[in-house]
């Protein structure tokens, strides 16, 4: 069986779903010639996924080979209702060039996506060790020793050292969910957890002078927080952490960018790099600075 899953990008006067129906029966038609069997679709649970993409003048067909996103790592097993995606997450960790040497921290951490990310990443780790469903295992180029031999490379090049983050969350019930995705996500040993306030500087005094990264994913004030409140709060929070870490890196992801932009002038802080994602269905902006 197979589905065809179609995306449309530009000013067309057709739909994407009309583009999934000529796809699909494209595919019918060219293995009945080739084989003279009849493909069946199924759009839940299919053998075979096919994209198709029409973007502008273009279109793009291929083979999903990874069967369910690759976002979903699978270590999360504490759900906090703001959670970063993954991908993002580890966009984060990149930019602001997280290498295990000295410490990284996520001042406002929730569930620790960013933390385990971080980690991961410094320590090699693959999705392998937290995930077994891929799509291309259906194709019939799947080759069991080829698959064993990658995994075999992959798990060889874990590299586990004095890497060391930590994970500040206002919130107790979030520092527990976290622990529990750091111990899923083999990563407990290598994080301190802490609950406090990262707008106040009492809440550092626990934390060694070694960082020089940090990420975050601040509150954007638009599911639990009140808007209103965001620019006080994010030019306290800018404020304190700059007082704590002068000259570290610092990378984060908001939806109010109005107001992390202000905060950021006001304490002459530079923007070195900045660009818009999407983040469940928000426009947020990716911001990389120095302290
Ligand atoms: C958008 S969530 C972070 C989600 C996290 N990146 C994840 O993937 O699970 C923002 C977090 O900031 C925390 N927070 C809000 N105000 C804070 C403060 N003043 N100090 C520390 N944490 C705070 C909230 O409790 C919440 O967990």
């Amino acid at each position: 069986t197979f589905a065809v899953r179609a995306e449309r990008i530009g000013v067309h006067n057709f739909t994407s779903i009309d583009v999934g129906r000529v796809v699909g029966s494209g595919i019918i038609k060219s293995y009945m010639e080739s084989k003279g069997v009849r493909l069946k679709v199924n759009l839940d649970e299919p053998d075979i996924e096919i994209y198709a993409l029409v973007r502008d003048d273009e279109l793009i067909i291929g083979v999903n080979t990874s069967g369910d996103s690759l976002h979903r790592r699978r270590y999360r097993i504490y759900n906090h209702p703001a959670a970063l995606k993954t991908t993002l997450a580890s966009v984060l960790v990149r930019l602001v060039g997280f290498d295990g040497r000295r410490d990284f921290l996520d001042p406002m951490c929730g569930g620790g996506t960013i933390v385990i990310e971080a980690l991961h990443r410094v320590r090699h780790y693959p999705n392998i060790l937290f995930r077994y469903d891929y799509g291309y295992r259906k194709l019939r180029l799947y080759d069991k020793y080829v698959e064993d031999y990658v995994a075999e490379e992959l798990m060889h090049g874990i590299r586990v050292g004095n890497e060391r983050a930590f994970c500040i969350d206002i919130s107790p019930k979030h520092i527990e969910g976290a622990k529990l995705n750091a111990l899923s996500g083999r990563v407990l040993d290598a994080v301190n957890f802490i609950i406090g306030d990262s707008t106040r500087s009492e809440t550092f005094k626990e934390i060694s002078h070694n960082v020089n990264y940090i990420a975050l994913n601040p509150p954007y004030g638009m599911r639990f927080h009140n808007p209103k409140k965001i620019p006080q709060f994010y030019e306290t929070f800018v404020k304190t952490i700059k007082e704590q870490f002068s000259g570290a890196y610092m990378a984060l992801i908001t939806g109010s960018s109005n107001a992390m932009e202000q905060a950021l002038s006001k304490y002459d802080i530079k923007i070195t790099r900045s660009f818009w994602v999407m983040h469940g269905g928000i426009r947020a902006k990716i911001y990389l600075v120095k302290l």
